[in-house]
């Protein structure tokens, strides 16, 4: 029966055309033994298109994995934009680089190993574009982080926010707590304007919240 994943196959083919560094991308980082939790090819298009309607030269991206969607991230932004990523394992930052060289925007994006909490407070905003896609337990302490390095009109990305549907069980686990405080952060924080969208495709059913800087801080 034709499902979620062959439509997504179908967009992904007609509308999205990912070309040879973003396929390898994907082979490099499963070869590599590493989880394939990668956003999909329509979700990655979406955060390019995204930075390129907000004019975005500076993007924060917090979990870099095998750098998927750092690719298209840094394809949003112009020659002599940046992206900064952060990630926990050494490994996984090796094999993104590899992947980010390849596909050409490797001068752009700096990977910065370690533990986000740790490599946040040395950073300087603002940024124009984040997207938050690390370890989950910590989603509402990321997005305090991407505010205080923001500016009104800065674009807040967080992925992976229905997971299922587990994002209902009050009483779930650390990520669904992560997520939850976050999403309750999302929608009552005076200095964003947010909402949250699901998905389904080739990795089931989730979803990704999306939100505006719109004042300073007080
Ligand atoms: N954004 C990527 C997928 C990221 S998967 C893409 O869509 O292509 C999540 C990544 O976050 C993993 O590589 C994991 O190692 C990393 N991570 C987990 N905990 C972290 C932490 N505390 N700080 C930084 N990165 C972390
Ligand atoms: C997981 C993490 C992700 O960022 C994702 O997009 C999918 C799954 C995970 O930890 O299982
Ligand atoms: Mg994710």
């Amino acid at each position: 029966m034709t499902g979620w994943a062959d439509v997504e196959r179908y967009l992904v083919d007609t509308v999205v055309h990912p070309d040879g560094a973003l396929v390898n991308a994907v082979e490099a980082t499963a070869h590599a033994g590493m989880p394939a939790i990668e956003v999909t090819p329509t979700q990655g298009k979406f955060l390019m298109l995204l930075a390129k309607i907000a004019g975005a030269r500076r993007v924060l991206e917090i979990g870099t994995l095998g750098g998927f969607s750092t690719i298209w991230l840094a394809r949003g932004i112009p020659d002599d934009g940046t992206v900064d990523t952060c990630e926990y394992e050494q490994a996984h930052a090796d094999v993104a680089r590899r992947n980010l060289d390849l596909a050409g925007v490797g001068k752009k994006v700096t990977i910065h190993v370690g533990a986000a909490l740790d490599t946040l407070p040395t950073l300087a905003g603002p940024y124009d574009l984040f997207f938050i896609d690390a370890d989950k337990v910590n989603n509402p302490r990321y997005l305090d982080w991407a505010i205080r390095l923001s500016r009104p009109g800065s674009v807040i990305v967080l992925d992976n926010v229905v997971r299922g549907g587990s994002v209902l069980e009050a009483d779930g686990d650390e990520a669904v707590q992560g997520t939850r405080g976050a999403l309750e952060l999302l929608g009552s924080h005076p200095q964003l304007e947010a909402t949250a969208l699901q998905t389904v495709g080739s990795k089931d059913w989730d979803g990704l919240a999306l939100a505006v800087v719109v004042a300073a801080a007080p």
